[in-house]
């Protein structure tokens, strides 16, 4: 029988993380290299990219960063080549990348539903379908991981656009995870709630602007929100995550984790 360190020790395994330069993505990133595991970083923001590599290098991980946009299906195939040159294979992809600009639905343009749509929902298909058509070819099998979100189970407001997206990449994993299980490709998501990034504090300005209350409010109200009293760390998510890219989770597939402090409860 494996023992708790074998089970989590991704030694020679070669991942993807979009959107890894910051918040969430990052946090993975440092985790699935701390667990052994080579990572590709990809971001819109190379700079940002860049800087998650050196902190991974600084603690004596494997990384690369790659400038490449996770809504389009060239830089997807782009970003498979650019790994297999890297690293010689892939077996965990998370979709990590994703944006939830404030709006109330009745002042939703057209381009900004196609702009959420875009990257949360589209990309994340367009990814999982390159990576695992290089997996199906290796015959290896492997591990797809979406970003799914609480807002894809139940709205709070101001983003309906995000709301239909991560509920589509609810679903979309469950519908891959089905169609890819004979192949021993695993799709499962993680759908977080509250979490502190540089994104949530962006959304805090949009959200004041929208609503007219203060920021120290909002904040007040969130917490007072959560069952647990509190926001969440990027790193709470990753940890969780790190469990779904290890042997811990063989047998899961079509899965939706909820890391929230309680969110949906309340
Ligand atoms: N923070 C939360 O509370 C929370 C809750 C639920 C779900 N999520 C989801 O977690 C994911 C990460 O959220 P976060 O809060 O860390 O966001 P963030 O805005 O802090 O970081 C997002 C990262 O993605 C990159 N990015 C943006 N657009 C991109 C694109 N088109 N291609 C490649 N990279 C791109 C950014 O440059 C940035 O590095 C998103 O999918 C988000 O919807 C976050």
């Amino acid at each position: 029988m494996a023992t708790i360190s074998e089970l989590f020790d991704l030694s020679g395994k070669s991942t993807i993380v979009t959107g890894g330069g910051t918040g969430i993505g990052q946090a993975i990133s440092m985790r699935l290299a701390e667990a052994g595991a080579s990572v590709m970083i990809t971001d819109i923001n190379l700079e940002a990219g860049n800087q998650t590599v050196e902190m991974i290098k600084a603690d004596g991980g494997k990384a690369q960063a790659i400038q490449a946009d996770a809504s389009s299906s060239s830089d997807a195939k782009k970003t498979a080549q650019a790994t297999i040159d890297a690293f010689g294979r892939i077996d965990i992809l998370v979709n990590n990348a994703g944006i939830y600009p404030v709006s109330p639905v009745m002042e939703i343009s057209e381009a900004l539903w196609d702009r959420v749509l875009d990257l949360n929902l589209k990309g994340t298909f367009l990814y999982a379908q390159s990576i695992a058509e290089v997996m199906i070819k290796t015959g290896q099998g492997g591990k797809i991981i979406n970003m799914a979100s609480v807002d894809g189970m139940r709205p709070t407001g101001l983003v309906a656009h995000y709301n239909a997206s991560k509920g589509g990449v609810i679903m979309l994993t469950k519908a891959m995870a089905l169609e890819l299980a004979p192949h021993r490709i695993l799709v499962n998501a993680v759908a977080p709630g509250g979490i502190i990034t540089t994104g949530t504090a962006q959304t805090g300005v949009e959200m004041q602007q929208a609503t007219g209350k203060s920021l120290e409010q909002m904040a007040e109200d969130i917490s007072k929100r959560m069952p647990l009293g509190r926001m969440g760390e990027p790193d709470e998510v990753a940890r969780v995550v790190l469990f779904l890219a290890s042997r811990c989770a063989d047998y899961m597939t079509g899965e939706i984790v909820v890391v929230d402090g309680g969110y949906l409860l309340s």
